[in-house]
């Protein structure tokens, strides 16, 4: 008699187009694109009522006054700044995606987090990537113990779903290098990813289970990375900094509990990671004022003003096209800025290698930073220095006007607490906050020629 055969339990699926195969394809045989066929689960359709056009509709839609809703229950995780970015605490029941890159710091500050609420709750730290005995060690070196903090070895995620028992918050370190057994992928590949986040998600809205979920960040832009996750999650957050340097930022980038422009400052210790909330001058250089192609601007990130420094160096161009680099800075706002001033303050930039950096390794995504981008390149060009005590902020548009932007009473407010003495602003935001003109000199500008003028460039110099 012949057997019946088995269903595939996986299939290969195209991300871009998607076709589906039995079989892995280096070229979809329908869009033509190489490498795009990912490993997927088949989930099987059981013989469902909805087939036979029958509705089985179990909910149903409600007024809105009629809905009610607990307020979150949110956590303390110890680190003040961590409290901050996730919106006031841990919220019950979440899930958490960490990104990172390798060796940032993503486990020693969870291993904190996970100490601290170890004291109160059942914690289970599953740590695919290191020993049991070296996370131990980590603990050590960080001086953290706890009653109820537990650690597992363990790659597979079937496994780790039946070692949870009555775990408040479980921390997977990392979701690229658990499995599930489902697929027939190698760990840290997109499917796997995708399928283990979906598994833990199930598991944290069923059982009021909270997660963190560490992810790696790969230099080719995250392709089975934190960035295939981030729809599932409720907040993603991001470490970064440079691993040289002792200072990290984490940064909110999705946030359902709470403000996703948030910002934490941190600095990394032999003794652990350690908020920071005295951060005045983390951004800002101490050759300010001397060297000409730097611009402080008070810059927004959530609940908080920070004055960063923008620096610019400008070199002549050795052969062919010149270049353009920025960081911390976007790359297209740095060309459409260089464009602007070429055009309407006539200052040559066609022979030029232009570098751009906001100091401290912050990332500015705001359009107010475009003033102060405008005012170190104009500084570095006409080799004029922007006196020390002076900061600068606005919206630049193609036209040259400056335009004006969120929150100005809480920027200027900074650069006064700062001790700042002079700020260019946009002439239309002055009404806002005339009140503080006793204290810091204002000065409008309307088109980015009158700030050349106030800073006193000559172009042609
Ligand atoms: N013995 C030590 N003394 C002082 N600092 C240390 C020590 N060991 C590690 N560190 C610091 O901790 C950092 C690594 O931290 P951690 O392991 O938490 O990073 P990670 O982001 O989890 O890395 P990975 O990608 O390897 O998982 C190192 O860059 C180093 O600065
Ligand atoms: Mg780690």
């Amino acid at each position: 008699m012949a057997t019946k055969s088995k269903t595939p339990t996986s299939q290969f699926v195209c991300s871009i187009c998607g076709y589906a195969a039995a079989k892995w394809l280096g070229k979809c045989p329908d869009c033509g694109n190489f490498n795009t066929m990912q490993e997927e689960l088949v989930r099987e359709a059981e013989a469902s009522p909805l087939r036979k056009g029958v509705s089985t509709m179990k909910t149903r839609a409600l007024p809105l006054k009629q809905i009610g809703y607990e307020k979150f229950d949110r956590m303390k995780s110890g680190i003040a700044e961590f409290d901050t970015v996730l919106g006031g605490g841990i919220v019950r029941g979440s899930l958490v995606l960490l990104g990172g890159d390798p060796g940032i710091g993503k486990s020693t500050l969870l291993t904190q987090v996970a100490a601290h609420l170890g004291q109160t709750k059942k914690v289970l730290y599953v740590s695919a990537e290191e020993s049991c005995s070296q996370v131990k060690m980590r603990c050590d070196r960080l001086g953290v113990d706890s009653e109820n903090l537990y650690l597992l070895n363990e790659t597979c995620i079937e496994d780790v779903e039946a070692s949870l028992g009555d775990s408040e918050v479980v921390i997977i370190d990392s979701i690229q290098a658990v499995y599930t057994e489902t697929l027939s992928s190698a760990a840290g590949s997109v499917g796997q990813v995708r399928e283990c986040a979906a598994k833990l998600m199930r598991i944290a809205k069923s059982n009021n289970v909270t997660f963190f979920i560490i992810g790696h960040v790969t230099k080719e832009g995250a392709l089975a990375g934190p960035k295939v996750l981030e729809h599932i999650m409720d907040t993603v957050l991001y470490f970064e900094g440079q691993s040289e340097d002792h200072y990290r930022i984490l940064r909110a980038v999705k946030n359902r509990f709470g403000s996703a422009q948030e910002v934490g400052v941190f600095e990394m210790t032999d003794s652990g990671i350690r908020s920071v909330s005295d951060y005045g001058e983390l951004f800002l250089s101490e050759t300010r004022g001397i060297a000409a192609g730097s611009a402080v601007t008070p810059s927004i990130g959530g609940n908080r003003c920070m004055n960063v420094e923008i620096q610019t160096l400008i070199s002549r161009t050795a052969y062919g096209m010149p270049r353009r680099m920025s960081l911390g800075v976007d790359y297209n706002k740095l060309v459409v800025l260089i464009a602007v001033l070429e055009k309407r303050c006539g200052i040559p930039f066609f022979s030029s290698d232009v570098y751009v950096n906001a100091m401290g390794g912050i990332r500015l995504n705001e359009p107010s930073v475009d003033l102060a981008i405008c005012s170190a390149l104009a500084s570095a060009a006409t080799d004029t220095p922007i006196d020390k005590y002076t900061a600068v902020f606005g919206e630049v548009g193609l036209t040259g006007e400056v335009r004006s932007v969120a929150f100005t009473e809480k920027r200027v407010l900074e650069c006064v607490k700062a001790g700042f003495k002079r700020l260019i602003l946009p002439a239309k935001s002055l009404k806002a906050c005339e009140k503080y003109k006793d204290k810091i000199e204002l000065v409008p500008v309307q088109y980015v020629s009158q700030m050349m003028k106030a800073l006193q460039f000559k172009p042609n110099a």
